[in-house]
């Protein structure tokens, strides 16, 4: 590429990279604690939060626990000022033992302002163990109706409905959702059996970079709670829009401010001041703040290229790229002449292929490698496959 032209590419890759001086840190603690290390950077967990609230202010963020349910990424976002969506009962225990002790214990709703369960489906033992702490669920079915109704009758309900997810590199709406037509049936139904919808949620599919989605779940919205007020006299008070908000692994992503400019237009053109607006970012709040670090365990020369073995994996940190369509570049600390090589797992299966296409320069064994903005639906999904445990977390800015 001429000299020009690299200088514009430079300028437009406004994908977070890491300092020189955090690079140094990663080596250090790399060689401090052994490898593979997660390493989790809380300041910019608390940075990624504080934008989100400096462009939404008047919504409140619940972080989606699944993308990274790390008890110290908790701790730090509630300091920050973050409530928790959470998707099971392990996951709801996480968020309330390391955050009951907290101030926020003194008030009586403290349960529904700081935590949502929100997976539509919950076993029968679940709702049981659940109706005790009086939650907000979701729900998307008559069955679950009837589920709560019978196992966990001091629940709040949120309805969630199923939009149009367009475009979204992760597909929530085939298996989420009430079709809108029968939102207001459900809704009703609800009510008649005694129980209490207090709001409405939907999700567009995480890493949505198509921002109409939010657009039409927003009307498709409005439409619902207008029809419900109009058909039961109930009103709804919660509006859930889900998450969804990108992260900007590439150029082409757009930025957060713009999507949270067309929000609040929308949400204000189309609900009364008084809604209470919830979000449930996931990869938006960790997706950045986390990098791992990997070393080489071996080498080979296969399809004509350099191949290296690396002591992480698609079973492990890695994960990610199975179950949530990113690929994290793999780079390294050294310097050097880059050429095409191939990055593999440390597993015996040759799924466990990180890449064949990495621009990397020449490796030996115990060097290491890394892959920043990996802090979401990766660590969480790591398995043991193989006797190779998870990367070990390191926290750092805590
Ligand atoms: C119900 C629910 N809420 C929130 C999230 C978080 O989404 P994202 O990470 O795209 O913000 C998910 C992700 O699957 C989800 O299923």
């Amino acid at each position: 590429m001429k000299k020009k032209e690299k200088a514009k590419a430079d300028a437009c890759d406004d994908v977070p990279h890491l300092a020189e001086e955090r690079k140094e840190l990663l080596q250090r603690l790399a060689r401090e604690e052994g490898t593979p290390i997660f390493v989790i950077d809380h300041a910019k967990l608390r940075k990624n939060y504080q934008e989100f609230k400096k462009h939404l202010p008047q919504v409140q963020a619940y972080f989606a626990v699944k993308a990274n349910s790390n008890p110290e990424i908790v701790k730090t976002l509630f300091k920050a000022g973050a409530s928790f969506d959470v998707a099971s009962m392990p996951e709801f225990m996480i968020v309330y033992e390391n955050i009951r002790e907290m101030p926020a214990k003194e008030r009586q709703d403290w349960i529904w302002d700081k935590i949502i369960y929100a997976n539509t489906i919950k076993p029968i033992e679940t709702l049981e163990t659940l109706d005790q702490y009086k939650p907000l669920v979701t729900f998307d079915n008559c069955e679950e109706l009837k589920k709560i109704r019978k196992h966990a009758p001091h629940a709040g309900l949120v309805l969630r409905i199923r939009v149009p997810n367009t475009g979204s590199m992760v597909e929530l709406s085939s298996k989420f959702g009430a079709d809108p037509g029968q939102a207001v049936d459900l809704i009703a139904e609800a009510f008649a059996l005694g129980l209490v919808v207090e709001g409405l949620s939907f999700h567009v599919g995480s890493q949505c970079t198509n921002f109409a989605n939010y657009v039409e779940a927003l009307e498709i919205s409005a439409n619902i709670i207008k029809e419900t007020e109009t058909r039961t006299g109930k009103k709804i008070r919660i509006l859930d829009i889900g998450g969804g908000f990108p992260v900007k692994y590439h150029p082409e992503v757009k930025s957060f401010e713009v999507l949270a400019k067309k929000l609040k237009t929308e949400i204000a053109r189309l609900f009364p001041d008084d809604m209470q607006i919830l979000a449930e970012p996931g990869r938006f709040l960790v997706a950045n703040a986390c990098t791992v670090v990997a070393k080489v365990v071996g080498k080979a020369f296969r399809d004509g290229k350099p191949s290296y073995y690396i002591n992480d994996g698609v079973y492990h940190t890695y994960s990610g790229q199975v179950f949530d369509h990113v690929l994290y570049p793999v780079l390294a600390f050294k310097e050097g002449e880059k050429q095409i090589s191939a990055v593999f797992g440390p597993t015996c299966d040759a799924f466990d292929t990180i890449t064949l296409s990495a621009e990397l320069p020449e490796l030996d064994i115990n060097d290491l490698v890394y892959s920043e903005n990996i802090g979401a639906y990766s660590h969480a999904s790591s398995t043991y496959f193989n006797g190779f445990p998870p990367a070990k977390v390191v926290h750092t800015n805590k």
